[in-house]
């Protein structure tokens, strides 16, 4: 069983990450979605909504489930005998950001990461960017699925009423 994992905080799951999750199905046998922590962003959904938006985007692909994570995703990979952790590469700056943790990641256990280049539809798309133009009213209906959209909608409507 070649098993994989796509780790990320999913804040929310944006159609570029899709993408790499199906490209990923395609690779490996079966690939978990891993929704954890990145102690230097903060969270605009809880974990449950994460995981809930995840598991409804990727319903879908037969070979893909969805897993919450807390502690070092090697740990999760050890647990959940997984030897591959697939990243997206928009570009050089995540390439940047990867490398570390790619080669932390080896140190840690016996797993390999594997870079998947991004779509370049998606290059320019990420969580945090589609948070701060939905926060402003902007549309961002191209680059999440139509029931995210709603729920950034929401949430955003949300956040401007408690401010
Ligand atoms: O989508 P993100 O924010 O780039 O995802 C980052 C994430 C959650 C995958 C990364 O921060 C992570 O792996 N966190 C778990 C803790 C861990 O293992 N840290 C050491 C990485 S070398």
């Amino acid at each position: 069983m070649r098993r994989a994992v796509c780790p990320g905080s999913y804040d929310p799951v944006t159609k570029g990450h899709l993408d790499i999750v199906r490209r990923a199905a395609g690779l490996f046998d079966e690939v978990i979605v891993a929704a954890g922590v990145n102690v230097s962003k903060s969270r605009f959904f809880s974990p449950e909504e994460r995981l809930g938006m995840l598991e409804t985007a990727t319903a879908d692909l037969p070979n893909v489930r969805v897993a919450g994570f807390t502690g070092l995703l090697t740990d999760f990979c050890r647990d959940n005998e997984v030897h591959a952790i697939v990243k997206g590469l928009r570009g050089s700056g995540d390439f940047e950001y990867e490398l570390p943790m790619a080669q932390m990641n080896a140190h840690l256990a016996d797993v390999e990461t594997v870079f998947i280049a991004a779509d370049p539809a998606y290059s320019f798309v990420s969580s945090s960017l589609v948070k701060e133009v939905a926060s402003f009213g902007g549309d961002v209906g191209a680059f999440v699925p139509d029931f995210v959209l709603d729920r950034l909608t929401e949430r955003a409507a949300e956040r401007t009423r408690g401010a």
